[in-house]
């Protein structure tokens, strides 16, 4: 199956008053059609700024080095035209953001802001046949009363259906890909777990293609087929769920893997932690960014940075340890019984 999206060695730097520091190193990884595709990691790994790589929406100072690096359906995404990119927001790729409060707009009836994305992209639809569709839309996604709702101003609606609002503005102009970046993080744990059951719905339904961005790893494990573990601007870790949590590689996986609550198994250890704190993202530094970390590293761990090894044909990891690790750490199973 040929990947929707495909990312070679994105590289992202950061410019100012002439220093330029690396921000995003080696990223690759291709998201497939109808998949969930988890990236996870700790505040700061660079997550959401790979994610603005993808639909060029970064903050000043920053730019790709090759922009020819992200391919959709096989071309090389405009990113450095942004006009152009345009024709890919949304429609193509689009985004839901962490807090939907600060993404809608306050003074506008949400309707309205569902109708000037499809507007957007669909210029010739008359307003009634839009508004039918919208209130489709609006009912087939949970929105009790679509009617009311689409008159009435985001500070009227809860936290949980202000992020069904957002993903109704993503999903009215059907796109096949949508980056949902933390949708949850604003949200209590039970309708956290609705709108995850939303987007599965719609993945399943549309054939979509998400692509989950989350610091909690926790969640990855219903939710996602396959998933990249991210630290310091680099992927430290790719594969499939199930053996991602099964047959964890690099030390940040397990030790991430190990600070999961299971409060299901009856002799309840203490929750592991990784000492320390990650590095700055800008702060660039020579060898293995874990390795201060890492309770495993060797001395050249501090020296080298350590390849990409494969571990098999879905697995990798970023890590000099993989071979020797196993003997060493217990799996996340057998740490955790
Ligand atoms: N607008 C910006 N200006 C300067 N640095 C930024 C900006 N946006 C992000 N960064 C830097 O990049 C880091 C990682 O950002 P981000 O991708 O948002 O992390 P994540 O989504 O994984 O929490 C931030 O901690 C910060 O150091
Ligand atoms: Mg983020």
């Amino acid at each position: 199956m040929k990947p929707l999206l495909d990312i070679k060695n994105l590289h992202l730097k950061y410019h100012r008053d002439g220093i330029s520091k690396k921000a995003l190193s080696d990223i690759s990884f291709s998201l497939y059609p109808g998949e969930i595709l988890g990236i996870v990691g700790e505040s700061g790994s660079g997550k959401s700024l790979t994610a603005k790589s993808i639909l060029s929406l970064l903050p000043p100072h920053f730019s790709v080095d090759d922009v020819s690096c992200i391919k959709y359906l096989g071309k090389a995404l405009p990113l450095h035209n942004q006009k152009q990119m345009r024709a890919y927001r949304g429609k193509e790729i689009s985004m839901i953001f962490q807090d939907p409060m600060s993404c809608l707009n306050p003074t506008m009836k949400v309707g309205k802001q569902i109708l000037e994305a499809f507007q957007t992209h669909y210029k010739n639809v008359s307003i009634q046949v839009a508004k039918e569709k919208i209130l489709h839309l609006l009912d087939s996604i949970g929105i009790p009363d679509p009617s009311l709702r689409y008159h009435q101003y985001p500070h009227q609606l809860s936290g949980g259906m202000r992020q069904r609002i957002m993903i109704a503005i993503c999903m009215i102009v059907n796109p096949k890909i949508l980056i949902a970046d933390e949708p949850t993080t604003a949200l209590d744990a039970t309708i956290q777990i609705q709108i995850l059951q939303l987007l599965k719905d719609l993945q399943r339904n549309s054939n979509l293609s998400i692509l989950f961005i989350t610091h909690n790893l926790g969640l990855i494990a219903n939710f996602c087929d396959r998933v990249i573990v991210m630290y310091n601007g680099k992927i430290v870790e790719s594969a499939d769920v199930l053996t991602l949590f099964k047959n964890p590689q690099h030390p940040y996986t397990q030790k991430l893997l190990r600070s999961i609550p299971q409060l299901h198994l009856p002799n309840l250890k203490e929750l592991s932690y990784i000492e320390g704190s990650p590095p700055p993202l800008l702060e660039n530094r020579i060898g293995c960014s874990f390795a201060p970390r890492c309770i495993v590293k060797k001395p050249e761990c501090m020296l080298l940075a350590p390849p990409v090894i494969q571990i098999n044909k879905n697995h990798t990891c970023r890590c000099i340890l993989p071979q020797t690790i196993k003997s060493k750490e217990a799996t996340y199973d057998k740490a955790s019984s």
